[in-house]
């Protein structure tokens, strides 16, 4: 006789109690992170749930937990980072990268403090600056316990499996959401959202997933297929475009001139090298700014979301240009046994410390 894999192996648990089981897993097994209450109890303030999943988006937990404690010790509450000097919260940023992230951070701290709080509904948070629909959905549910849908790349995937939908990414999200919503407990929202977070990057990985550790393998139709690793299907990419620019490392004195780049476009009101303007949609135009006897210091490589940089460092000795460079209001010279406190974006970290193996 002909034994279906399908039929002994179907889904043999209702949907409603995959949020069940699902809580139960957490209760025993939920990681404790710094801005988490630990299961069960009642939510953190609002202030570190937004803050810790502005931080997360794009960026995984490991990178964040240092830049959460240290923003938290020295802007305690929202109060505080609303009123702290913007360029001390930008520098402070550096490393984390997607800058318009904390540009937005500040906007809505202030926003936020002018109103004596955080609004508890997903739809006014979704009003503040910089909250989109996934940041308002998990604060709705983390921090109000709202039964907000929250959708990131790891409840996607969740999701993608237990449904088995082959359905290539992105097409395929207007049904994981669908599908999300439905396993979506009316109590309990913001430990079942943190819930599948916590699936998603411990056992429903991208990679080998171990689905015989999984809570939720008896309702899983990927299981059941056994084509869980396969999911989600995600549409081809197009090649990331290659761009080439120029960064000037200008020396004089043990200090290093630095400009804070224009408030909008890329890596905005960062301190940085000063460089030839390249950006997204354009290389730099090579020119240097002022003619003196430039040397190489090396190719940084860095890859933006959007487009892969080669940045060819060139150093000169600042000697007969400084005044020159004076004039230029937006920069100032920086003691270079201090650059780590610079607060300078990834991209010029790297140019530094290629700089400092040249000297
Ligand atoms: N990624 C985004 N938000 C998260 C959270 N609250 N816990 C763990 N990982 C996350």
């Amino acid at each position: 006789m002909q034994t279906s894999t399908q039929t002994d192996r179907s889904p043999s648990f209702a949907q409603g109690s995959v949020a069940g089981r699902l809580l139960e897993w957490y209760d025993g097994h939920a990681r404790g992170l710094p801005w988490r209450s630990p299961p069960g109890t009642p939510p953190p303030d609002p202030y570190r749930v937004w803050l810790s999943e502005v931080m997360l988006q794009q960026t995984t937990v490991m990178a964040v937990k240092p830049y959460f404690t240290r923003f938290t010790e020295r802007w305690p509450t929202v109060a505080d980072l609303a009123a702290a000097d913007e360029a001390a919260v930008m520098a402070a940023w550096a490393g984390l990268g997607y800058y318009s992230r904390a540009r937005n951070l500040i906007a809505c701290a202030r926003v936020v403090a002018q109103a004596g709080g955080f609004p508890d509904t997903e739809e006014a948070l979704r009003a503040l600056p910089g909250l989109g629909a996934y940041t308002a959905a998990a604060v709705a549910a983390i921090a109000f316990g709202r039964p907000a849908v929250v959708v990131d790349a790891n409840v996607e995937r969740v999701v993608a499996r237990l449904f088995a939908i082959t359905d290539p990414l992105p097409r395929a999200r207007p049904v994981i959401r669908e599908r999300a919503a439905a396993i979506t407990p009316a109590t309990r929202a913001g430990d079942f959202a943190q819930a599948m977070m916590d699936l998603g990057a411990t056992i429903c990985t991208s990679r080998n997933p171990r689905c015989l550790l999984c809570p939720l393998r008896a309702g899983c139709l990927a299981d059941a297929q056994g084509i869980a690793a396969t999911l989600p299907v995600k549409a081809a990419k197009a090649p990331k475009p290659q761009r080439t620019g120029h960064a000037w490392w200008i020396e004089r004195d043990g200090a290093v001139w630095l400009v804070t780049r224009p408030g909008k476009g890329m890596l905005g009101g960062m301190r940085a090298l000063p460089d030839d303007g390249w950006a997204a949609r354009a290389d730099g135009d090579g020119q240097p700014p002022f003619a003196g006897e430039w040397r190489s210091g090396g190719v940084v490589r860095h890859s933006f979301t959007h487009f892969d940089l080669d940045l060819q460092l060139m150093l000169c000795a600042a000697d007969d240009f400084g005044h020159q460079l004076a004039a230029n209001a937006d920069g100032a010279f920086w003691p270079i046994d201090q650059i780590d406190q610079a607060g300078l974006p990834t991209v010029f970290a790297k140019a530094a410390q290629l700089a400092l193996a040249e000297r």
